[in-house]
């Protein structure tokens, strides 16, 4: 073991925790609250427009106290503080860390290498700003001078998440009619259906890699630009529907985009990081400049909350505590978020990268095998729908599945008594979880005795419920760089580097060589394990 694992488990408050966890784990949420009836209003954080609740959490101030000295002992501020001032945090690939240069508010500066990045990301949003509201306005128009009405963005992972995901929970305030369609499969599927009914002469195609080399976008790119000439025939038209988003300017101009159609970010912003940099282009055309930056505007005031709030009153830093109290004390495998909000569809799918590209490791920033649980898997999906569906399991299954809800008071489309019917769902869900039913009171409904272990709840399933005011640019841009910086919390307490990803390199190599053997009927040599080897070719034989 390193010294750094041993820091972690060996810390105080690390070890306190376990002992608290086996003197309070088999404490009923029902008995919290009974004896401390104001503890739905003790237990929130009411802070830059979110509301969080963490009464229905299976915890006591005690378990709060050290939680927080837990994230002092680990040096949870002074990590904070390293990625504000652009420190190299991310020491495996030897980056800083700074998506929270992309929103800072202009007048201000952050040196990295030297360089002032500030000046660098106030460009570059100018550029946006003055190519998006051109392409709005109809003003950029495409080859044959008509204007744009369809925009797609072709990216996978960090280039496509945040982009797909901000565009669906931006889509009422999105220029309607304009088409927005996002490729990043590399099954030729999603290139097909995306483009299946779109006017090459009006379509523009955002080509979103941070490296420029991803195999899944570079081939989606190449399709798009076959795609392109067969009606438009002169190369010139290139330039006229086809934009880069890159760190790698020598790529773009290799593809064939001219530089001065590209927008650039840097390696400092990690892919999941991305969708508030030049990856967000497709959400400016979208939403406009004006929400674009009230989006950052969001984002900056979570960052500066995180930075400055007390963490008893700080919302990712409490968020992180509580899921690594799950996470290493419960063995809870698994978070769900689940946002009563159907504009907000996309965003389980998009926490998803962000949470496990940057915690799933089991390696420390010291390269010692971790001796303790890291990352848990997020999933979810909107409200209510997943209430008839997996909320039974969460309800009275055996796994312990802690809950983020997360709500809005003010419905962006009121019909009716929807609203109502939405939020009253979201509420008794985590009612429901928090305190169950006992058998007796199944019982005393008349239910026979043969029934009644069935239909007992027995609670103690703990939640947090994250209720905003309305889902606008601002509080979208505030709610991820939440869970932004619950990930980083969580990360810097486990002395992991949240912010690489070596694991997926592996496959994509791997990959590379299979390529190659199906590509030219290689079956002969094949050297893999005889699994592969025998599906290769299967494959070979019967395509
Ligand atoms: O393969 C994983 C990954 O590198 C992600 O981290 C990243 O967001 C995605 O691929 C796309 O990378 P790029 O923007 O360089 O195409």
């Amino acid at each position: 073991m390193t010294s750094i694992e041993t820091q972690l488990t060996e810390l105080p408050a690390w070890k306190a925790l376990g002992a608290h966890y086996k003197k309070i784990n088999d404490l009923h949420l029902r008995k919290l609250f009974a004896d401390d009836p104001k503890r739905g209003e003790r237990m929130t954080v009411d802070a830059i427009g979110i509301y969080l609740d963490y009464s229905k959490h299976r915890i006591t101030d005690e378990t709060v106290g050290l939680l927080m000295q837990l994230a002092k002992e680990a040096g949870l501020q002074a990590r904070i503080d390293a990625m504000f001032r652009g420190e190299k945090i991310n020491v495996t690939e030897n980056r800083a860390v700074l998506h929270v240069a992309l929103r800072t508010p202009k007048g201000q500066s952050i040196i990295v290498d030297g360089q002032d990045v500030m000046s660098q990301v106030q460009s570059v949003l100018d550029k946006m700003t003055d190519f998006s509201t051109r392409v709005r306005s109809g003003e950029w128009k495409g080859y044959t001078g008509k204007p744009i009405r369809n925009v797609v963005n072709i990216g996978i992972g960090g280039s496509d998440l945040g982009p797909v995901m901000a565009y669906e929970a931006l889509r009422h305030y999105c220029k309607r009619d304009m088409t927005f369609r996002f490729i990043s499969n590399i099954d030729g599927t999603d290139f097909a259906e995306a483009t299946y009914d779109l006017d090459s002469a009006e379509t523009l195609f955002i080509i979103s890699s941070k490296t420029f080399t991803t195999l899944e976008t570079m081939t989606n790119a190449h399709a798009a630009r076959e795609w392109a000439l067969k009606s438009l025939k002169h190369p010139d038209a290139i330039a006229r529907h086809f934009v880069a988003v890159s760190t790698n300017a020598e790529a773009v101009a290799k593809f064939g985009i001219d530089t001065a159609n590209m927008f650039e970010f840097w390696d400092w912003v990690g892919g999941r990081y991305s969708m508030d940099s030049a990856i967000g282009i497709s959400t400016m055309i979208a939403i406009g400049p004006d929400n674009f930056r009230a989006m950052l505007n969001g984002f900056h005031q979570m960052d500066e909350h995180f930075r400055t709030a007390p963490f008893e009153r700080n919302l990712p830093v409490l968020m992180g505590l509580l899921g690594i109290w799950y996470n290493n004390f419960f063995d809870a495998q698994t978070i769900a978020v689940l946002p009563y909000e159907q504009y907000l569809k996309r965003f389980p799918a998009y926490l998803q990268q962000l949470t496990m590209e940057s915690n799933g490791k089991h390696v420390t920033l010291a390269g010692g095998k971790v001796n303790y649980q890291t990352g848990p898997i997020y999933w979810g999906e909107p409200g209510t729908n997943g209430q008839h569906s997996f909320y039974q399991l969460i309800h009275q299954g055996t796994k312990l599945i802690p809950c983020d809800f997360i709500a809005f008071i003010k419905p962006l489309n009121p019909l009716g008594r929807h609203h109502d019917l939405l939020l009253a769902n979201v509420l008794a869900q985590a009612e429901a979880l928090a305190f169950g039913k006992t058998s007796e009171e199944v019982r005393n409904e008349g239910t026979p005795e043969w029934l009644t272990p069935h239909r007992t709840f027995v609670g103690n399933r703990p939640s947090s419920t994250i209720l905003m005011d309305e889902l606008t640019p601002e509080t979208l841009g505030k709610l991820i760089a939440l869970y932004e910086h619950c990930v980083f919390t969580q990360g810097a307490i486990w002395g992991i580097d949240s912010f690489d990803q070596w694991g997926v390199e592996l496959g994509k190599a791997l990959a590379m060589r299979i390529i190659a053997e199906l590509e030219q009927e290689i079956d002969h040599h094949l050297k893999h394990d005889s699994s592969t080897n025998t599906l290769i070719k299967r494959y070979l034989r019967e395509r």
